[in-house]
């Protein structure tokens, strides 16, 4: 008989869950479970040998790192942001938004010498990205609702995910200059891909072939 090792996937919680949910059951692998998942945190899947397991986006990479998930759904803006060990073997083409560098309309952002600040919830992003700019400025981390900081004046302006807009324009600010696109990831551990070699490319495998399919519709 087959003997299958048991395949452990973190989705995050959120934002994603549910077009996460949504692609692995197109792709035949169930986990309607999670529809109706009241407040439990794992679910095991006995047919396919597979368990889920609920995750706040930063936590999926400690739990991938340490080697107890063997795959992870999380949004690049993420992966971005954490100096972790995996590999990326999936752009899933949902969770699609962008960093931005964003401030109050109508102001004079890149006039002045002085050194600007800038409020964020993904420091090592806005770092990165205004040293590659040669723009010398001062990062401020914020927890969420990073909008507020340039409202009450604690800085000029914010480096954030945007996705419909509508945060900044209702909060009377707008987009300065983008970064990146963001979307989800699938990772992997990098001892997992070795050690659950078989079980692990079949997932990748169904998954990948979801999202073609998808990507084949929306071309048409
Ligand atoms: C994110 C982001 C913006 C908002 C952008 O926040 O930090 O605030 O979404 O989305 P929009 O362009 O569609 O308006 P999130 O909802 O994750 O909450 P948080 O700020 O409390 O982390």
């Amino acid at each position: 008989m087959e003997n299958k090792k048991t395949v452990r996937i973190a989705l995050t919680k959120g934002r994603i869950e549910e077009s996460a949910i949504d692609i692995f059951q197109a792709a035949g692998i169930d986990c309607s479970q999670l529809l109706n998942k009241g407040r439990k945190l794992i679910f095991r899947n006995e047919d396919c040998n597979i368990e889920f397991v609920l995750v706040k986006a930063a936590d999926v990479l400690t739990y991938i790192e340490h080697g107890v998930v063997d795959i992870g759904i999380v949004g690049k803006d993420t992966l971005m942001e954490q100096n972790k060990k995996f590999y990326e073997v999936l752009d899933l083409r949902f969770g699609c938004c962008k960093f931005s560098v964003a401030g109050p309309k109508n102001s004079n952002f890149y006039q002045g010498y002085n050194k600007k600040k800038i409020a964020t919830k993904y420091p090592n992003v806005a770092r990165d990205y205004f040293r590659k700019t040669g723009q010398d400025v001062e990062i401020i981390k914020i927890e969420g609702s990073v909008e507020l900081a340039p409202i009450l004046g604690l800085v000029d302006a914010i480096v954030d995910i945007v996705e419909t807009g509508s945060t900044l324009k209702e909060n009377g600010l707008t987009v300065y200059e983008d970064i990146c696109s963001i979307s989800a990831r699938m990772i992997v551990n990098v001892a997992s891909i070795k050690m659950k070699k078989d079980e692990i490319e079949e997932i990748i495998e169904k998954v990948q072939r979801e999202v073609k399919r998808r990507e084949e519709i929306t071309e048409d």
